[in-house]
C-alpha cells in the first residue's frame, strides 16, 4: 500500500519557536463534511470544526475553536480522556504537542492524513490517522501510540477517536438486545454526565449491543431530515463508546477498544495501533447516512463487496443434529429443486470419540462422524457437483467442548482459570487465540478441510461462546488477552484470505453476536440472528440496515411463525441475502413453486436489491406496516417491499411516497411474486408522482406483503 501513495502535502516538525508555535490548520474533508484541526500557538492540537463543509475554506478559522483533539489524562481537562499512560516513573500525565502532519492520496482514491503528536517530556509519540473517501462522505480514523521511553509503560486508555460537538441538544440511538433479539433501536437524550455503550463479552462481543450508534444533533433526526453522525468501530471484540456532556453542554464522543480489564503494557519502542472508528455526517437524516455507509462498505471495506452473493439452502433448522449422508444428499437435491446456488451443511457433521449429536460434545474434533457420513464430506461435495449446486460447510474453529479429543490433548490451549472450576457457555470453552500455536491450529481447520475437499465453496464460521473466566496459559500479561484474542483471530483470517482469496465466508456468532466492519474485511456476509420469525426479522433487518448494506445481511426463509405465509417469509428474506433453512416437506407443492419463482425473481433483481440505494419508507417501529425500497444506481429500476403486520380494523391507509426516483422518468409499476406466482400491472407514473403522491402499497390484511417492481419506460 505504502509504495502506491503519492505525497501531496507535508508540513514538518520544527515549527516551535522560542516564544511560541506557528499556527497550523489541518483540514480533513470529504465533499460534504469537514473535520478541521488546528495546531495552536501553544503547540497543542485542537478540533477547530466538525460539521458540514464550508464553501470557503478560509472561514474555518472564524469558528470558535473547540477542545483539544485527543485529550490526555493528567492535564487540565476535567472530563474523560482519550489516552491515559502510566509512565515508567509513575507519573500519569501526558501532554501532546504538534510534531507535523501530512496528507497522501492512496491507491483507492482516498486521502490519508496523519497528524503527529509527541510528549516532549517523556518522548512518547501519538499519530492520529484520518482517511477520507471523496465519493461516499465517510471518514475513518485511528491512532498509533509509541512508547518513546527507556522503560515499559502501561496504557489505561487508548481510544481510536475523540470527537467534540457543541449543539443545543443531543439524542443518541443505540442498537441493543439479546440472543434472537438483536439490534433494537433505542433513542435517548443525552444530558450532563456520561453514557457508555460497551461490551466485555470478548469472542461474541455484540450479543447485547451492536458496535454502532447514531447521534442526532439539535433534535432527533428523521429518515430524511436532521443532522446526524453515525459511527462504528471496526473491531471484532470488546468496544466502548463514551458520550460525555460537560458543564457547558458540550459533548465529547470517545470510541475505541473497551479498556476494561485491558491495561496494555508497552515495551520500549513498541507501537500500539488502535482499531478504526468509521463515521459519516448527514444533514439529511439517517437514510442518507445509511446509504453513505452502504456505498463505502461495498466499494472499500467488505470482502468481495463489489461481487454478488449466492442464494443457499441451509440444513440447520431443517434437521438440527439429526442427519446422515442419505438425508443430506436428499437435501442437496432439494437445493437443486428450489433453484438456489448452494447447499450449506451446518453443525453436527464431526467428532468420532465424542460424536457431535448435540451441542454438548465434539467441538474441536474436525473429522466427519463415521456412522453419519461414512463416505466423508467428499461424498457430499460430489453429490452437490452432480446436482450443479455449490457446497458450503459450518465450522466453529475457535471453540472446544470439554468432551472432545482436542480438549483432552491441549487443555493449555483453552481460556479457563487454572485454579477454579470451569464455567461453560453452551457446554463449550474458547480457545486461546493469543497463542500462535492455537492460531496455527485454527488456520489448519480451514486449510485442512480445503486441502482435502477443494470443492468446498463456502464456510459458515460460527462462534457461540463469549469469553468468561478469563485466563491465558500463553500471555505474559493477562490484561492483554481480550485484545490479543482479536488480533490472533485477525492473524488467522489474514492467512485464510491470503491462501483462499476467493472463498466466501459467513460471519456467525450464535446469531448476530459478531457484526462489525473489521470482521467484514474477511467475511463476505453475516448471520443477523437466530430469530428467523419474519416479523422479528423486519425489525432486525431495519436495525442492521442503518449501517450495513443488504448484501451482507443473511436472511433465511424458515418455518418460524407459520401464521405468516411462505410469501410473507420469502418477501422479508428477499430484502437481504436470500437463503432457505427448511426442507421441502415443510412446504406444499404450491409453496415450493412460489419459492422457485421467488428465487428466479430475486436473481433477476439482485443488482437492485444488493447493489442499489436503499430507502427506508415506513418504519416497523411506527405502527402496523413497514416498507423499504431499493433503487438501482442508474435510477431506471426499483423494487418496493411492503408489509402489513397487524393492521387495525378500518385503519386509514395512507399512500406511501417513494424515494430516490428520477422525477422526470415514467415508470411502469408491476406487483410481482404474488401469492399464486403471478404478477399484476399497477399502472405507469412519473417519478414525480410516485415521490409526491405515492402508491397504495398497504392493506388491512394481517401478515400480508407485496413486492412492486418499477421500470423506467
Ligand atoms: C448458532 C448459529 O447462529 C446457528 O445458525 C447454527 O449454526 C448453530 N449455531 C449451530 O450450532
Amino acid at each position: 500500500m505504502k509504495s502506491n501513495r503519492i505525497i501531496i502535502s507535508f508540513l514538518g516538525a520544527g515549527l516551535a519557536g522560542l516564544t511560541g508555535w506557528a499556527e497550523v490548520t489541518i483540514p480533513i474533508t470529504t465533499p460534504n463534511t469537514a473535520l478541521v484541526l488546528k495546531a495552536a500557538d501553544n503547540g497543542r492540537v485542537y478540533q477547530q470544526y466538525l460539521g458540514k463543509r464550508l464553501a470557503n475554506d478560509d472561514e474555518y478559522a472564524k469558528t470558535r475553536c473547540g477542545a483539544e483533539a485527543y485529550i490526555t489524562h493528567g492535564m487540565e481537562d476535567y472530563f474523560e480522556p482519550a489516552l491515559h499512560i502510566n509512565h515508567a516513573d509513575g507519573n500519569q500525565s501526558t501532554l501532546l504537542k504538534y510534531a507535523g502532519h501530512n496528507s497522501e492520496t492512496q491507491a483507492d482514491g482516498s486521502t490519508l492524513t496523519t497528524v503527529r503528536l509527541s510528549d516532549e517530556v517523556y518522548g512518547d509519540n501519538v499519530n492520529l490517522f484520518y482517511v477520507t473517501y471523496p465519493d461516499v462522505d465517510i471518514v475513518k480514523s485511528w491512532t498509533e501510540i509509541t512508547n518513546g521511553e527507556k522503560k515499559p509503560v502501561e496504557m489505561e486508555k487508548y481510544a481510536s477517536s475523540m470527537l467534540h460537538f457543541n449543539a443545543p441538544a443531543y439524542y443518541l440511538t443505540q442498537f441493543n438486545g439479546d440472543w434472537a433479539d438483536e439490534v433494537n433501536a433505542t433513542e435517548l437524550p443525552l444530558s450532563f454526565g456520561k453514557k457508555v455503550i460497551d461490551t466485555k463479552l470478548g469472542a461474541r462481543p455484540n450479543m447485547f449491543v451492536s458496535p454502532f450508534f447514531q447521534l442526532s444533533l439539535g433534535e432527533p433526526a428523521g429518515e430524511d431530515s436532521g443532522d446526524v453522525l453515525v459511527g462504528t468501530l471496526g473491531w471484532t471484540g470488546n468496544f466502548r463508546f463514551t458520550f460525555e456532556v460537560d458543564n457547558d453542554g458540550r459533548l465529547r464522543v470517545i470510541s475505541g477498544i473497551n479498556p476494561y480489564g485491558s491495561q496494555r503494557v508497552m515495551a520500549k519502542g513498541e507501537t500500539f495501533t488502535t482499531p478504526e472508528f468509521i463515521f459519516t455526517l448527514s444533514d439529511k437524516g439517517r437514510g442518507q447516512a445509511s446509504r453513505q455507509f452502504h456505498d463505502w462498505a461495498r466499494k472499500y471495506q467488505v470482502h468481495k463487496g463489489d461481487e454478488s452473493r449466492m442464494t443457499l439452502l441451509n440444513n440447520w433448522e431443517a434437521t438440527y443434529f439429526d442427519f446422515d449422508e442419505d438425508k443430506l444428499i436428499g437435501l442437496i437435491g432439494e437445493a437443486k429443486e428450489l433453484g438456489v446456488d448452494m447447499f450449506l451443511l451446518d453443525d453436527g457433521w464431526f467428532g468420532n470419540k465424542y460424536p457431535r449429536h448435540s451441542d454438548t460434545q465434539g467441538l474441536g474434533d474436525w473429522e466427519e462422524t463415521a456412522n453419519k457420513l461414512p463416505n466423508g464430506i467428499g461424498a457430499l461435495t460430489e453429490a452437490a457437483r452432480k446436482q450443479g449446486v455449490k457446497f458450503g460447510l459450518w465450522i466453529e474453529p475457535e471453540m472446544v467442548n470439554p468432551k472432545s479429543e482436542l480438549y483432552e490433548q491441549h487443555k493449555d490451549w483453552v481460556i479457563t482459570l487454572p485454579n477454579r472450576d470451569e464455567y461453560y457457555y453452551r457446554h463449550q470453552l474458547v480457545l486461546d487465540l493469543s497463542n500462535p500455536k492455537v492460531q496455527d491450529y485454527v488456520f489448519g481447520v480451514v486449510d485442512g478441510l480445503m486441502t482435502k475437499y477443494p470443492d468446498i465453496a463456502f464456510f459458515k464460521w460460527d462462534c457461540n461462546s463469549p469469553i468468561t473466566n478469563i485466563y491465558s496459559n500463553y500471555e505474559k500479561e493477562q490484561s492483554h488477552l481480550y485484545v490479543d484474542y482479536v488480533r490472533g483471530l485477525y492473524n488467522v483470517l489474514d492467512r485464510v484470505k491470503a491462501k483462499y482469496p476467493d472463498l466466501p465466508i459467513m460471519m456467525c456468532s450464535g446469531g448476530g453476536g459478531r457484526s462489525d466492519y473489521e470482521g467484514l474485511r474477511y467475511f463476505t456476509e453475516f448471520w443477523c440472528s437466530d430469530n428467523t420469525d419474519p416479523v422479528e426479522r423486519l425489525f432486525i433487518q431495519w436495525g442492521y440496515s442503518q449501517i450495513f448494506p443488504s448484501k451482507v445481511q443473511c436472511a433465511h426463509v424458515t418455518t418460524w411463525n407459520k401464521s405468516a405465509s411462505v410469501k410473507f417469509r420469502t418477501d422479508v428474506a428477499m430484502m437481504g441475502k436470500l437463503g432457505f433453512d427448511l426442507k421441502l416437506d415443510d412446504l406444499t407443492p404450491d409453496e415450493i413453486r412460489y419459492c422457485q419463482n421467488a428465487i428466479k425473481e430475486y436473481n433477476r433483481l439482485k443488482p437492485v436489491i444488493l447493489e442499489g440505494d436503499q430507502y427506508r419508507l415506513v418504519s416497523p417501529y411506527s405502527g402496523n406496516h413497514t416498507s423499504t425500497m431499493y433503487v438501482g444506481k442508474d435510477g431506471r429500476q426499483a423494487v418496493v417491499f411492503a408489509f402489513d403486520i397487524f393492521p387495525r380494523f378500518k385503519e386509514n391507509l395512507a399512500d406511501v411516497k417513494l424515494k430516490g426516483l428520477d422525477p422526470k422518468v415514467v415508470y411502469t409499476v408491476r406487483e410481482i411474486n404474488r401469492g399464486d406466482g403471478s404478477s399484476r400491472d399497477a399502472g405507469s407514473y412519473t417519478g414525480d408522482y410516485l415521490m409526491k403522491v405515492g402508491l397504495p402499497v398497504f392493506t388491512l390484511g394481517k401478515l400480508t406483503s407485496r413486492i412492486y417492481e418499477l421500470n423506467a419506460l
